[in-house]
């Protein structure tokens, strides 16, 4: 099964599963690397482990509409069966999803439905909880909502900014993203409404 990464930034999340692959942790084939920047840091990391890289830029394209068409055609040139946003800074339409209904996963370094966005690690810290994480989860048309697939959590400390906040919940995502991208290449994931049943 061939499956892509999409990402617009340092790609920490991608190395990981490159790593995993490599590894043989992982048995199905990343076969495409798919950015919206070309100066993210991730397309080096595709290209240092020679995997091709297809950018999309948002000013490239009339529309979104269109973007997502030329995504969606490259996909299907590469036989994508699966998509994995690790850190992919646009959101999808409900199209795209549609399209890709259970084929699409997202990490968020939150224990979802906790502190949903763009800014997860801050307002861990800010609120005050003692207890964070990571979570993978199935990509629905409302932002950070879909069944949860795998969580791991990590403690927020008496002296933790953000940067070290975010190194402890890195380390689980970088762990449970690769299992969980395994866990579909196998057939492991069956959904059932808000639940994903790992068989
Ligand atoms: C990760 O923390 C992930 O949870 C979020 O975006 C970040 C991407 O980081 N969705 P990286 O580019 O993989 O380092």
């Amino acid at each position: 099964m061939n499956f892509a990464v999409f990402c617009s930034g340092h790609g920490t999340n991608l190395q990981a599963i490159i790593d995993a692959a490599k590894k043989r942790r992982i048995s199905a084939k990343l076969a495409l690397v798919v950015c919206d920047n070309p100066r993210a840091y991730a397309v080096k990391r595709a290209g240092r482990a020679g995997i091709p890289v297809a950018i999309f830029g948002p000013k490239d394209f009339p529309s979104k509409k269109e973007l997502e068409a030329a995504v969606v055609r490259e996909l299907g040139r590469e036989n994508i069966k699966l998509i994995a946003l690790a850190g992919y800074m646009r959101i999808l339409s409900g199209n795209f999803v549609k399209r890709y209904r259970n084929r699409i996963l997202n990490i968020h370094p939150a224990l979802l439905p906790a502190f949903k966005g763009g800014q997860a690690i801050k307002d861990a810290i800010q609120y005050g909880v003692k207890i964070t994480g990571a979570t993978v989860h199935f990509v629905t048309e409302d932002v950070d909502a879909g069944p949860v697939i795998l969580q791991a959590a990590c403690p927020v400390k008496n002296n933790d900014n953000e940067k070290t906040l975010l190194a402890r919940v890195h380390k689980l995502e970088h762990k449970i993203y690769p299992e969980a991208i395994e866990l579909f290449a196998r057939g492991k994931l069956k959904v059932a409404g808000r639940r994903v049943i790992v068989k």
